[in-house]
């Protein structure tokens, strides 16, 4: 069952867990976003190109949809981090096949300090995950750490910041994050070390009001 587009948004208590899904909200919120976010998703996806030899990580993995989606399109393994404990369960219940498989792991970790080794992966996605980062410039050292140095990683988010937006202020306040620009998103991927960073702009609407709202897809390569 999905949740009322305005269900979310008329409930704080079940909104504050968009940033760490905790408890019984959490999992209902997981089980909507897994959901609500694949127009969004799939938009991203499209902008990647997925080999059948990709080793693909997915940061924020939430209920694990994409991990879920990438296994699909690669033959080799993908992994999914999240901090949230109710994530990882969800993430791991959607994918349990493949784990037993050995060609899926999902880690309860944080972006900022993953146990993965440098140069790792092809792809790294982060959906709808970065406005929770907890320190945006060390994070994005840390993803370029962990990439092949042809990697790709992609951001993609449904909300850009919006002056005079009061209910972007709210959820902000709320949720304690942070809303990134274009050039806000650009300039923190340049000094990260990122390269070839490419930004795709598509005006939509958010997958929980239904009211207009610009996604933004980030693309960069490690060099
Ligand atoms: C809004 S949800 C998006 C989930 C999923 N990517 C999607 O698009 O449906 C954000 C997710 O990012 C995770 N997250 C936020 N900050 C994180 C961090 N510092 N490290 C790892 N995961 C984080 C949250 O726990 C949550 O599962």
């Amino acid at each position: 069952m999905t949740i009322k587009k305005t269900k979310i948004i008329e409930n704080p208590e079940l909104l504050i867990n968009a940033g760490n899904p905790k408890g019984k909200l959490g999992e209902e919120l997981i089980n909507d976003m897994n959901v609500n976010h694949e127009n969004l998703a799939q938009w991203g996806v499209g902008h990647l190109d997925i080999s059948k030899q990709s080793i693909i990580l997915d940061i924020g993995c939430g209920g694990g949809v994409n991990v879920k989606r990438f296994l699909e399109m690669t033959e080799n393994n993908v992994y999914g981090i999240d901090y949230s404990s109710v994530s990882v369960k969800k993430s791991i219940e959607l994918n349990i096949e493949e784990i037993e498989n050995k060609r899926c792991e999902i880690r309860q970790e944080s972006v900022s300090q993953m146990s993965f080794d440098d140069n790792t992966f092809d792809i790294i996605t982060a959906f709808e995950t970065v406005y929770f980062w907890p320190d945006f410039s060390n994070d994005l050292n840390e993803v370029n750490r962990i990439l092949k140095d042809d990697g790709i990683f992609m951001i993609c988010n449904e909300a850009i910041p919006k002056e005079n937006d009061e209910r972007q202020k709210e959820f902000i306040e709320l949720l304690n994050c942070s809303i990134y620009s274009k050039n806000e998103l650009v300039s923190y991927l340049n000094n990260a070390g990122f390269s070839n960073i490419k930004t795709v702009i598509n005006e939509s609407k958010d997958s929980f009001t239904g009211e207009d709202s610009t996604w933004i897809c980030v693309i960069a390569k490690k060099f």
